[in-house]
């Protein structure tokens, strides 16, 4: 396991731009971690694709078996990962919701994947199709964007379009993250 991901198992707590501790939230477990990697083992993807970066939990579990696995690309979707704005920012807590500070990227990076993930600032439904257009495929998908119905239904449907499911259905895998506490395939 890379070091970048043990230390945030073993404290909770990442690390900021300018040095601050962050409690680590809304991530996988260890478990669904284990899992996934065991997915990526047997799938053993070329290109994978990941909805929902946050602070980089989940993909710091993807990217040390894709790794091992040798693949070539990780595509990451994730329209929250900026600061909020400071003219934005009021004094309700709530107000900077969904702003993860790149630290998910920064833990990427300290872990040594950055030439492994292809980062992409946008909502899943915009940046999706943009993939699609642009004529990607993918091999394995986890999908942990926005929880609501409609989001992950697009999520899902506009991922299969461009993983070609109809004629891959064997060797492609889907991963959706069902609620905080629970990830299934299908
Ligand atoms: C549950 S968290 C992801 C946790 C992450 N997979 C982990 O294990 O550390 C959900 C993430 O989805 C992102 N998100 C919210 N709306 C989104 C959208 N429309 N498209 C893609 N990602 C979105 C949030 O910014 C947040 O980082």
């Amino acid at each position: 396991m890379n070091a970048v991901l043990e230390e945030i198992l073993r404290s909770g707590y990442a690390t900021g731009s300018s040095g601050e501790r962050i409690a680590v939230h809304s991530q996988i477990s260890r478990e669904e971690g284990e899992f996934l990697q065991q997915i990526v083992a047997t799938v053993r993807p070329k290109v994978s694709l990941e909805i929902g970066l946050a602070y980089g939990v989940s993909s710091l579990f993807i990217c040390d078996a894709l790794a091992a696995v040798g693949a070539e690309r990780h595509i990451v979707i994730d329209p929250h990962q900026f600061e909020v704005p400071a003219e934005f920012v009021t004094a309700d807590p709530e107000s900077t919701r969904g702003g993860f500070g790149v630290i998910g990227l920064r833990n990427l990076r300290a872990a040594g994947f950055e030439a492994l993930v292809e980062f992409h600032a946008l909502p899943s439904h915009i940046a999706l199709p943009r993939l699609l257009e642009a004529g990607r495929r993918i091999d394995f998908a986890f999908i942990d964007g926005w929880h609501t119905f409609d989001y992950v239904m697009v999520d899902f449907f506009t991922s299969t379009s461009f993983c070609g499911l109809a004629e891959s259905l064997p060797s492609t895998t889907f991963t959706i993250r069902a609620s905080e506490n629970s990830a299934g395939t299908s």
